[in-house]
């Protein structure tokens, strides 16, 4: 049968183009020389590899999918997220780092700042002199986001804010912190300012860094505000809009997750084959077995189907079309993917795969938080209904 449109050209075909294949090799020899051989190390000593930060920013990723006028890359978002999970399969602990920096924090001052803002924060944050964290979770609040108590109350051109906010990503490492914050409790999340605050401010302290399952080198703590001075010039939009720049910028964040669950789940099982061709039972390699091929198969099938959600949305964003939805299905699939498929992982290493000498069971402990930050499971499940149920 004859056809007019060939796959390549076809809207759901994602042949990369040669830019993004460029950037996409590059990021993975990085990886693999630099990040890869001391992720066991990051690991084992809860060690934030500060050095892998300076190396993606003399690489100039950490502005890759801004617009060069800010010191960005100017490339699009399904680059970003090749980028994500070629770092995730060497380093997930890099990962977020970088996640965090370039879809939750530099992302919002982007989108919602003025060109002040841009100028004086996003700038800096393009060419990796400074580091950004996102503070929207409080020890009281995850999931329902509108119920934030930390109180930002507006004194003249000064914003005074009060409270605390929890598992901030580059908790102690960063330099600006996106805070949201509730001006007027009886609006719930119409009473939200989103405000960027710098480390360094009065009143602004670090709770103790969480011993956490994994990403054990990513620092994540909790930030208290006492009376801390924010002036109004780092307010994000207007007041009232803080619950939008954080839902949208979730969204956005909710890719660079799915591409981070994508490496994680692609990274154990690269070293899950290598090892069925190493590792002889019964007088065989055990690759040689049906049930490990089996396993092998099913897990490719579907860490590929995750990937193909993640550039999906990944374009759509780049097509400037609501992506809430496509974001939310591709960080739910690709984070169950990443959890499935790095337990099976370990299972195919038997005993070594509980042990350290290996990497799997690495991967399979940084494959949980896949379902849990920037939304768990449950929240994609409910945006993923809400948005079918309203038909878009
Ligand atoms: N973009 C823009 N606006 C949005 C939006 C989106 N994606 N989703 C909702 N809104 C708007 C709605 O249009 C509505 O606007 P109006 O009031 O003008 O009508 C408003 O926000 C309220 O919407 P909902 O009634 O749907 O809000 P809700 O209170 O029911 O909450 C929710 C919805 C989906 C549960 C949301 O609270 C949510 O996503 N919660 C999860 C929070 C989360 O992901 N936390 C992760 C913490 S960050 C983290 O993990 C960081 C890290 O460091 C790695």
């Amino acid at each position: 049968m004859q056809t007019t449109t060939s796959l390549k050209d076809s809207p759901l075909s994602f042949k990369l183009t040669e830019d993004q294949t460029l950037i996409r090799d590059m990021v993975r020899e990085i990886s693999e020389n630099e990040f890869a051989p001391k992720a066991a190390e990051v690991d084992q000593k809860h060690r934030f590899p500060r050095e892998n930060w300076e190396l993606l920013a003399a690489s100039d990723l950490c502005g890759l999918p801004f617009p060069e006028e800010y010191g960005g890359a100017g490339l699009d978002h399904l680059t970003y997220a090749l980028v994500v999970e070629e770092l995730a399969k060497a380093c997930a602990t890099t990962s977020v780092m970088y996640s965090a920096h370039v879809s939750l924090t530099a992302t919002p001052v982007y989108e919602f700042g003025n060109e002040e803002q841009r100028e004086r924060i996003l700038k800096p944050m393009c060419s990796g002199e400074k580091m950004g964290a996102f503070c929207l979770s409080e020890p009281g609040t995850g999931s329902d986001s509108a119920a934030a108590t930390c109180m930002a109350e507006l004194k003249g051109d000064t914003f005074i804010l009060n409270g605390s906010k929890n598992w901030i990503t580059n908790g102690i490492e960063a330099d600006w912190y996106l805070v949201i914050a509730q001006t007027d409790s009886s609006k719930r999340h119409k009473g939200l300012v989103a405000l960027m605050v710098e480390k360094g401010s009065e009143g602004f302290t670090f709770g103790k860094l969480e011993d956490k399952l994994g990403i054990r080198g990513s620092s994540t703590c909790q930030i208290m505000f006492d009376n801390t001075p924010v002036p109004k010039a780092n307010m994000l939009a207007e007041i009232g809009d803080g619950f939008k720049v954080a839902m949208s910028t979730l969204d956005g964040g909710r890719i660079g997750i799915a591409a981070q669950a994508v490496g994680i789940a692609q990274g154990a099982w690269n070293h899950a084959l290598k090892y069925t061709k190493e590792r002889q039972a019964f007088g065989k390699y055990i690759g040689e077995f049906q049930a490990i091929r089996h396993m092998l198969a099913e897990m490719q099938t579907e860490i590929d189907a995750a990937r193909l959600l993640t550039h999906h949305a990944s374009v759509a964003q780049d097509r400037g079309e609501k992506f809430s939805r496509e974001a939310a299905h591709a960080k739910l699939y690709a984070a169950e993917v990443a959890m499935r498929s790095t337990v099976k992982c370990v299972q195919i290493f038997g005993g070594y795969g509980y042990v350290s000498e290996y990497p799997v069971e690495r991967y399979m402990r940084d494959a949980k938080i896949t379902e849990i930050y920037e939304g768990t499971s449950e929240i994609q499940r409910l945006v993923i209904a809400s948005s079918l149920l309203k038909g878009n």
